[in-house]
């Protein structure tokens, strides 16, 4: 059965005492699909690392403990997220460790190749024009840097018919993986693994050296 149109909606961008609810299960149900995210963005010492669409920032808690001398960002457009991040991440922000912004990526305020490591899990299905949002990400990357993005392809149409074609815009991973490779970035590769009996693809991306 689809989900319902409101759910997706929440899904999209979480508001109102619902969009609590949903952040909390949210963040156990794409727990699997995060942990390998941050597996495939390999977080080395002194990277400066941000999550576009952090939600309720269990990821970047995560992140956190992967390397030493961090400086961790999330931005998100849902303050209902924002604020389940905050309190999540409480020590973090206490320490400067991390930023959590409110906005929307695909105008992400941050200066050009801020970023040595960026990622982004279960978002490009809400981007109308998603290589606004992925020139942007590659405006941002450091040289050398690495974007890893994590989405549930559209290749399999059963599975791809449970999410609201009016909300979401379930995209064959092959599709994503040439939309990626024409948004600035040197290198592109797809993974591919089944999580919960369906097919998560995790597009790696890298910006070149100079
Ligand atoms: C389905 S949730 C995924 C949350 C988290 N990344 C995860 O994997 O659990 C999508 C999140 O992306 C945010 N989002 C969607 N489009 C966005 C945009 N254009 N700019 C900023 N945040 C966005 C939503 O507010 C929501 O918190």
């Amino acid at each position: 059965m689809p989900k319902a149109e409101f759910i997706a909606r929440q899904s999209r961008r979480p508001s109102g005492l619902l969009g609590y609810i949903v952040a909390w299960v949210m963040a156990s149900e794409t727990a699997q699909e995060n942990n390998r995210t941050l597996d495939h963005l390999a977080i080395a010492d002194g990277d400066r690392v941000l999550e576009i669409g952090c939600g309720h920032g269990t990821t970047l808690s995560k992140a956190a403990v992967c390397a030493d001398n961090l400086k961790l960002t999330g931005i998100d457009f849902s303050d209902v997220m924002l604020r389940v991040a905050r309190r999540r991440n409480s020590v973090l922000l206490a320490h400067n460790l991390l930023s959590l912004d409110h906005g929307d990526s695909a105008a992400p305020p941050y200066e050009t190749r801020s970023f040595e490591r960026i990622y982004s899990v279960h978002t490009i299905y809400f981007w109308v024009q998603p290589e606004v949002h992925l020139r942007e990400i590659s405006r941002v990357l450091a040289p050398g840097g690495r974007f890893v993005l994590g989405f549930r392809p559209g290749d399999d149409g059963a599975y791809a018919a449970k999410f609201p074609g009016s909300i979401y815009n379930m995209r064959a991973g092959a599709e994503v993986e040439a939309l990626v490779a024409t948004c600035g970035f040197a290198s592109v590769q797809m993974h591919s693994q089944q999580i919960n009996g369906h097919a998560m693809n995790w597009i790696v991306a890298h910006n070149d050296d100079t």
